[in-house]
């Protein structure tokens, strides 16, 4: 749980703005939280397209862009395994932070008329105690694996045997033996969608996440670029249903700028774990 006494409030301009805007939320009304890499950035988990998401195969860097790929792995499994064990390592090692606490107690205090749509497969939104009924994890997990063919469309916890890896250390025999399909002696791979795959409602919720954004009064997304397709598709859902949109990040970025020209809309442009904890709050408190 956050301890909201001594959680500190965003800066007193955006506080002004964002207690203006919420004043206006129908009675009853619904929120949603879009997350993505920069709610665990206090965590300790790098961000996708910051500076330590590149990986060297050989001579050559790679941007996550091209190692996140289905034609990737069919190239170089190893490589690509390689580097998600490395991110396993951080993710396992890594505890939630503040804005994930805050959408936990949102979550409590809203019940089902709150979700929450995360592009992380780092597992801290779970690991906080946000409930997975209400958690639309669209970009998979990484502490699953299925049969990269695929020969079942089942999916596993990542075998025991499978150690997470330290940067650059290769894989061992024993981690080539349990990332076999036990159906069919094939790669299993990670349980998550890659640059140049499609989203499904299946395996990614994607149906949910998106009539959820077209449902809610408020959508707060939260440290993301809103550079792949499903954030950019739920945004535009919520605002074409009138929703109030609040995006969190320190940095400018397309949805902070949107939610600026909107006239229901607020930039708090401040880290997910000053801003996030000062909105869920606000939230809870008009619930
Ligand atoms: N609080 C909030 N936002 C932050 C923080 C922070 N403390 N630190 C960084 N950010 C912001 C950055 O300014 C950036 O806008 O987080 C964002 C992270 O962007 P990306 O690395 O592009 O992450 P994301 O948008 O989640 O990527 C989307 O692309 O690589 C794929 O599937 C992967 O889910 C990922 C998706």
């Amino acid at each position: 749980m956050s301890d909201d006494a001594a959680a500190p409030d965003v800066p007193p301009e955006t506080a002004a703005a964002l207690d203006a805007a919420l004043a206006e939320l129908p009675p009853g009304f619904r929120a949603v939280a879009l997350t993505g890499a920069g709610i665990s950035a206090a965590s300790g988990i790098p961000t996708f397209r910051g500076p330590e998401g590149f990986w060297q195969v050989g001579s050559r860097v790679y941007e996550p862009q091209e190692m996140a790929t289905a034609a990737m792995f069919r190239r170089d499994p190893e490589s690509v395994w390689q580097w998600y064990l490395y991110r396993l390592g951080i993710c396992r090692a890594a505890e939630p932070n503040a804005a994930h606490h805050a959408l936990v107690d949102l979550d409590a205090a809203l019940g089902r008329r709150f979700r929450l749509i995360t592009q992380n497969s780092d597992g801290l939104h779970l690991r906080a105690g946000s409930p997975p009924e209400r958690t639309d994890r669209v970009h998979g997990d990484l502490e699953l694996v299925r049969c990269a063919r695929p020969c079942t469309p089942e999916m596993w916890p990542v075998p025991e045997d499978v150690e997470p890896l330290a940067r650059d250390e290769p894989l061992t025999a024993a981690h080539r033996r349990a990332l076999t399909c036990p159906g069919c002696g094939g790669w299993l791979r990670p349980h998550v969608l890659w640059f140049d795959e499609t989203y499904d409602e299946e395996r990614f919720r994607f149906e949910t996440a998106l009539e959820a954004a077209a449902w809610t009064d408020v959508l707060v997304t939260v440290g993301t670029t809103g550079a792949t397709a499903l954030p950019t598709f739920a945004v535009r859902a919520a605002v074409e249903s009138d929703a109030l949109l609040i995006d969190v990040n320190p940095e400018g970025n397309d949805f902070g700028e949107l939610a600026e020209g909107l006239d229901r809309g607020v930039a708090v442009r401040r880290p997910a774990e000053e801003g996030v904890p000062a909105i869920a709050r606000r939230l809870a408190a008009l619930a």
